[in-house]
């Protein structure tokens, strides 16, 4: 038989190959997605053979990552639980539809991955996994074999001869992708520990390294999507390279919060997130001037359901597909062009322009406009106020009797 591996080369997926060699009899297939982790992938397919696999795939999948799962989750604000971009979330899916692709290519009737029993991703990849093919039988080793915990595994990886890229004193598990990094684990385990930015950062400058100097970006959109970056057009893998390297450089995006995971429990992690905060802030700004009141409000209360679905790993399900529909047609107008200012970790708004503003500063101002009579005012509010004359008159009412 056929065994394919989601093949990341960190510790976690290194042991599995020995360990999948020892307990099946099967051919070990690793499959290593490029979703643009900082990661020499010649490297990670070296290791892979040099651990005992018998072939390696890699699939560069960044372009797609980008345009057609993060681009989607900017336009809707996605943020799970009010804050987290959920960088690992949107990756997964994708990964385990290429997963399944490979499995299809090699006749594989087994889909092997590493995360340990205890997480979201087990959740976001089984199911990705079961919405392209339901018969494909999973294996967990985390939730099968003896090592309980990431020192165990470092002692399984050194009793096999294999590298790992961590040690006991730098133990965080981290996910990295073109969007963000995550990083749990180690002393973050303990809420009261702060983060050691200078040693956990791996995308980010800390604020006390960020450029003095404030910067200005300016962002065109097109229908919700950030087409252009300082008047250059930009494919949105590219879009999203570029402000990772300037956000970066201001101490842009992190995150450092106390999520709520589908398992049940309460984890803290750190994230990174240079480029993709600029653009949700960068397009909420736009959509604060092209949005009409209700839609807005709408909007934000679908994007928490939203953002809960993705983190909850049901990315491939109708429900996301129609919530998708709605916020496509809410984005008809997001057309414009945001200029903002980036300092030490801020983003403030610098312009804000569209053709399709329905903020109208004639309406608007305090002075006098044809549209608006202040005259008006007083029977609006006399109807307005009406159900709560009413409660009141009650009141005293049964206050007298
Ligand atoms: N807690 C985040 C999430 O659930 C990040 C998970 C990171 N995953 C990992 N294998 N290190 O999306
Ligand atoms: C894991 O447990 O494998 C990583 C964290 C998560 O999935 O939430």
């Amino acid at each position: 038989d056929k065994i394919v591996l989601a093949y990341s080369g960190g510790l976690d997926t290194s042991i599995i190959i020995p360990w999948l060699k020892e307990n099946y009899n099967a051919d070990i297939i690793a499959a290593c997605i490029n979703v643009g982790q900082d990661e020499d992938m010649q490297k990670v397919q070296e290791k892979a053979i040099k651990s005992g696999a018998s072939k390696v795939y890699i699939a560069d999948v960044v372009d797609e990552f980008v345009k057609d799962y993060v681009y989607k989750s900017i336009k809707a604000n996605a943020l799970y639980e009010g804050k987290y971009l959920l960088g690992t979330a949107l990756a997964r899916p994708l990964i385990a539809k290429k997963l399944v692709e490979i499995a299809h290519i090699e006749g594989a009737p087994y889909i092997c991955h590493g995360c340990t029993g205890k997480g979201n991703d087990q959740v976001r990849f089984e199911v990705g996994i079961a919405a392209f093919d339901p018969d494909i039988k999973v294996i967990a080793p985390w939730r099968i074999w003896d090592i309980k915990s990431r020192e165990d595994a470092i002692d399984y990886a050194n009793a096999k001869g294999i590298e790992v890229p961590c040690t006991k004193d730098k133990i965080y598990s981290r996910d990295q992708n073109l969007l963000h990094i995550s990083h749990e684990g180690g002393d973050l385990e303990d809420t009261k520990n702060e983060h050691k930015a200078d040693i956990l950062y791996m995308m980010t400058k800390t604020l006390e390294k960020a450029s003095d100097e404030a910067e200005y970006v300016e962002l065109t959109f097109d229908k919700g999507e950030a087409v252009m970056l300082n008047g250059v057009s930009l494919e949105p893998h590219e879009m999203l390279a570029q402000l990772n390297q300037i956000g970066s450089n201001h101490g842009i995006g992190v995150l450092d919060m106390i999520e709520n995971r589908l398992v049940g429990m309460k984890s803290r992690g750190v994230y990174e997130t240079p480029g993709g905060s600029i653009l949700v802030q960068a397009h909420s700004l736009l959509e604060s001037l092209t949005l009409d009141r209700n839609t807005t409000h709408t909007k934000s209360i679908l994007a928490l359901e939203y953002a809960k679905l993705i983190y909850d790993g049901l990315w491939f399900s109708p429900l996301r597909e129609s919530l998708d529909a709605f916020f496509e047609k809410t984005q008809e107008m997001v057309s414009g062009t945001v200029k903002i200012k980036l300092y030490k970790g801020n983003i403030m708004p610098a312009s804000i322009d569209s053709p399709f503003a329905l903020y109208d500063e004639a309406i608007s101002s305090f002075g006098e406009s044809p549209l608006y009579d202040h005259k008006d005012a007083e029977g609006f509010i006399n109807l307005y106020s009406l159900p709560t004359k009413i409660q009141s008159m009650m009141k005293k009412k049964v206050q007298q009797q």
